[in-house]
């Protein structure tokens, strides 16, 4: 398992070296997303997207969306405001490392 998510770290760090984050990080920092996205990013309740086996560059652009506002949504623009580049970077990198 560990193995398993370097080699998807190491894969996501050569096709975007922009958008290197730590897969173990970000899934500590997961924890108050789980509630809405589930633990393994895939939602059990239908108004929620899964973000399991999303590209990593999307899911960061989306949370860096939200946090300026230039996409707009009331219940994730709060989650976003509180994220660091480090924490955005590392939230995408565990959600693109899950299996969808
Ligand atoms: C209270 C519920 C809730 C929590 C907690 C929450 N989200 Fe969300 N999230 C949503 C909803 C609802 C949407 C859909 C917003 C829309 O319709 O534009 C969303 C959308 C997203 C998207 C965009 C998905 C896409 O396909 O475009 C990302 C990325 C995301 N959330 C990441 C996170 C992360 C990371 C956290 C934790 C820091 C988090 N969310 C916490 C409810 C939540």
């Amino acid at each position: 398992m560990k193995k398993m998510t370097l080699a998807i770290a190491t894969a996501a760090l050569m096709s975007a070296p922009a958008f290197a984050g730590d897969v173990e990080a970000g899934k500590a920092k997961s924890a108050m997303c789980a509630a809405c996205h589930g633990a393994e990013g895939v939602s059990a309740i239908p108004m929620y997207p899964n973000l399991a086996g999303q590209k990593q560059a999307y899911l960061a652009k989306q949370l860096k969306d939200f946090r300026s506002g230039a996409r707009k949504d009331p219940v994730m623009a709060p989650m976003a405001m509180g994220l660091s580049d480090a924490d955005i970077d590392n939230l995408s990198a565990f959600y693109a490392s899950l299996k969808p």
